[in-house]
């Protein structure tokens, strides 16, 4: 998912190309916006952590981009491409490092594990919104 700090600063072409640049297929795209119920239902793995109400917060705060990207290993791999959470710890040419403002504001989110990027794409996209490649 392209955050909204990243739409609103003009980054979501530059990010898209990156990733396919690197090898991802996009097999499903959609510009939306998710209202703090929906945000905290897809962050709810936090909403113990201190940081919880300003990251609902900050993800309904405007429009994203949400994409199924296919590729092998690609949680890893993806992972990878957007760096650490923190773009001040993120490598060099990384999406995070690129285009993120700050922790909070970090640009992009990837999945964490493959179940996770089934019931994330479930959450987002209906079988007839993604394409076979
Ligand atoms: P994401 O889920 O968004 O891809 O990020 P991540 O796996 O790299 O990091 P995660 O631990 O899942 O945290 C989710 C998002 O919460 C915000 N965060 N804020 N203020 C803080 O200490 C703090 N820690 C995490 C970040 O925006 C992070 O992306
Ligand atoms: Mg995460």
């Amino acid at each position: 998912m392209i955050k909204p700090d990243a739409f609103a600063n003009g980054h979501s072409g530059a990010i898209l190309d990156k990733i396919i640049k690197a090898g991802f297929k996009v097999i499903a795209l959609k510009l939306t916006s998710l209202s703090a119920s929906k945000a905290g239902e897809f962050y709810a793995i936090h909403k113990e952590r201190p940081f919880f109400g300003e990251l609902v917060a900050f993800m309904s705060s405007g429009p994203i981009i949400a994409a199924i990207l296919e590729k092998d290993n690609a949680v890893e791999d993806f992972r990878k491409l957007i760096g650490a959470t923190d773009p001040a710890k993120a490598d060099e040419g990384t999406i995070r490092k690129l285009f993120a403002e700050s922790l909070g504001r970090n640009a992009i989110h990837g999945s964490d594990s493959n179940d996770n990027a089934a019931i994330e794409s479930s959450f987002f996209f209906s079988n007839l919104e993604r394409v076979s490649i």
